[in-house]
């Protein structure tokens, strides 16, 4: 691989909507499966590139707590295809010392892929590389819920003290915990929303739109979304003197 993005150009934390698998295949007057089964190689790449550029985090939106309204012959091969692809490739994130982690409601999984997925976990759980984490039945608003049942639970108990609550703490008892929030969120497949992706942790990423459907984005598409995110001026709030470190602050 040609590392060719200069080290400060690339983002901590990366999180991606991979769109665009069903068209894809559509367009080819393939199942839509097959787009999926793409999708999987176009994933593959991607991860190699972030960990190979420096990405510390990088989180991949694999199904949402909504895409389980699709017809039932698709959530079964995308259940299929989540369990074959952490077969084969638990082994390489291994060797390439990538950490892989779920996030969402896995209790919605079968028992046989929530017992793989607890392998994967366990398998790269010493790697100190890249994290890898897969939202897989998550929503933004589940994740934001969930965090908020454990809070009352140990305020009621008396654990935690309401009024000490801040917005780190808070962040800790997200799915995310540990990890940096997400400098650089990526949309493929042309749409302009966030789907109930990282509700709370997307505050203050950077926006990335792209038509190219998630199945053709390849390593020269995310150096461009580097570079357009090395672009960015990220004020925080703060004006653009500030942050450049001028005179007129
Ligand atoms: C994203 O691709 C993958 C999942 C939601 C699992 P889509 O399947 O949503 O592809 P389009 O949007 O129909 O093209
Ligand atoms: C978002 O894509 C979820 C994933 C990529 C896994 P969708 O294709 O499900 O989003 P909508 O339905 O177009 O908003
Ligand atoms: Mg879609």
């Amino acid at each position: 691989m040609t590392n060719t993005t200069p080290k400060d150009a690339v983002p901590r934390h990366v999180a991606i909507v991979m769109d665009g698998n069903g068209r894809w295949a559509k367009a080819r007057y393939l199942p839509r499966l097959m787009g999926h089964h793409r999708g999987v190689e176009a994933a593959r790449k991607v991860i190699r590139v972030c960990s190979g550029a420096g990405v510390e985090c990088l989180t991949l939106f694999a199904f949402s707590s909504e895409n389980w309204r699709r017809p039932e012959e698709e959530v079964s091969g995308l259940m299929s295809l989540f369990m074959s692809a952490l077969e084969r490739e638990s082994a390489a994130l291994f060797r390439h010392n990538v950490r892989l982690c779920f996030i969402g409601d896995r209790s919605g999984f079968s028992a046989s892929l929530q017992e793989k997925i607890l392998q994967v976990e366990a398998l790269t759980a010493s790697c100190s590389g890249m994290r890898l984490l897969i939202a897989a039945n998550y929503g933004g608003r589940w994740d934001i819920l969930q965090a908020v049942r454990t809070l009352a639970n140990q305020i009621n108990s008396g654990d935690l003290d309401a009024n000490k609550l801040d917005e780190t703490m808070f962040g800790q008892f997200l799915s995310t915990d540990g990890m940096p929030e997400p400098d650089l969120f990526i949309r493929t497949g042309g749409e302009k929303r966030i789907s109930n992706f990282l509700m709370w942790q997307l505050a203050y990423a950077e926006l990335y739109f792209t038509d190219v459907l998630w199945p053709e984005f390849d390593e020269q598409c995310l150096r461009d979304a580097f570079r357009d995110f090395a672009s960015r001026q990220r004020r925080f709030g703060m004006t653009g003197e500030q942050v450049s470190g001028g005179k007129h602050a």
